[in-house]
């Protein structure tokens, strides 16, 4: 619930300004107060009238509105929010934020806030994609800010592709995440998860039977705990859960790309089963059956994530988690790993087909830190996922 929760909610210049009319439902819905800003191009999208009536609040438009000055001035009215909400973020505004312009209303709150901020980006696919929009995405997540979608889907424009903004009742999941209490608040943690599929050609792909259920269910109880999470996935059978920043991937490469733009965090948990070795030459089209000779594929090895990460010299996380899925010789082998790869911590557990853990909804772990090997008795994947969360939280208090 988002009682006694205010948000300011920053309307930007695009198509998707109709879905903050939604959004503004969805907020009040839950209870929290919605104080809306309009940029000039946003009014050409949804009027202020229908704005305000839908917040119960009137809209603001102007900086150099005088009544609202007296009444309350742009300092003050960035700052009595709990949370500044940027919905939809346009590539225009997100240029401006992490430029630090203040040459309107919307751009000025932004600058003259000290409350954290979300921001909702929206805009056709070339724009997301472009230079400038990745750099200033950089930027701003580098300045703490959250970021839920875009996703990916038909655009008003006409195009396919990543820029649709997030759908209100996402975005109402990344607020209630982002005001929630908890032991992890302000920290922002990144975690990794699912197989990766390794190309082979359009249409084959090498993989591995992860379900994603383990690394799913740590985002999930990391963020119940008040954290950001920058969830990272491949693949994988279990949906992402609520109130995360989900960024789906396929290979390995891609993975470790999303993983080092998602940097820096508190604390990373690489739950990912990432694909040893990719083949080295995707063929750019489907490889045809031919009469009695056989394709062959020659390997390259991926990089190792937990591995980079782990050996970064600057900026590297407080606290990184490594997973060790063994058959045979679970906590040599997972001890280790663990000096091998140079994490923090691994969780270890035996994944041998008998134990019914790899797709199965429970899991018998280790935890394996340098101080020793910890059992864990034979739990749900919740369970393991909020111990966890708890261990994570009082490491990084
Ligand atoms: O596959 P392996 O047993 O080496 O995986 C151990 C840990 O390393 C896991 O936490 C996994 O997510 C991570 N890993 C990785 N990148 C790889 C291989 C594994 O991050 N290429």
């Amino acid at each position: 619930m988002l009682a006694g929760k205010r948000i300011l909610l920053i309307i930007g210049g695009g198509i998707a300004a109709y879905k903050s009319l939604e959004l503004i439902r969805r907020l009040k819905e839950r209870g929290a107060a919605v104080t809306p800003v309009l940029t000039r191009a946003a009014q050409e999208f949804v009027t202020p009238l229908s704005v305000s009536a839908l917040a119960g609040e009137k809209a603001y438009t102007d900086l150099f509105d005088l009544t609202d000055e007296a009444e309350m001035g742009h300092i003050n009215l960035s700052r009595v929010a709990d949370l500044i909400v940027v919905a939809p973020a346009t590539a225009d505004l997100m240029a401006k934020m992490a430029g630090g312009h203040a040459d309107d209303l919307a751009s000025t709150l932004l600058m003259a806030t000290d409350t954290p901020v979300m921001i909702a980006p929206a805009m056709n696919v070339r724009m997301w994609e472009h230079a400038a929009t990745r750099r200033n995405l950089a930027t701003l997540k580098g300045d703490g800010i959250r970021v839920v979608g875009p996703d990916k889907g038909d655009m008003a424009c006409g195009e396919f592709g990543p820029g649709r903004m997030a759908e209100p009742g996402e975005i109402v999941e990344a607020v209630q995440a982002a005001l929630t209490d908890g032991p992890l608040k302000g920290k922002r943690i990144l975690v990794t998860s699912g197989p990766t599929h390794e190309p082979i050609d359009p249409v084959r792909y090498i993989a591995n039977r992860s379900s994603g259920a383990q690394g799913t269910a740590i985002a999930a109880a990391l963020a119940s705990l008040g954290a950001e999470v920058v969830f990272i996935t491949g693949p994988a059978d279990t949906p992402p859960p609520e109130g995360v920043d989900v960024i789906a991937v396929q290979s390995a490469a891609q993975m470790l790309e999303a993983v080092e733009s998602a940097l820096p965090v508190n604390a990373g948990v690489f739950a990912a089963a990432v694909a040893d070795w990719r083949v080295k030459r995707e063929s750019g089209s489907k490889i045809k059956k031919q009469d009695g000779e056989l394709p062959v594929l020659e390997f390259a090895e991926n990089p190792d994530i937990l591995a980079q990460v782990s050996a970064m010299k600057a900026g590297r996380p407080r606290l990184v988690v490594g997973f060790a899925a063994e058959t045979d010789d679970v906590i040599a082998n997972a001890t280790a790993k663990r000096k091998r790869k140079g994490c923090d911590w691994i969780l270890a557990n035996d994944v041998s087909p008998e134990t019914g853990i790899m797709g199965g909804e429970e899991n018998a772990v280790h935890l394996i830190s340098e101080s020793g090997v910890e059992d864990w008795p034979r739990m749900g994947k919740s369970e393991v996922a909020r111990k966890l969360a708890e261990r994570i939280a009082q490491a990084l208090a």
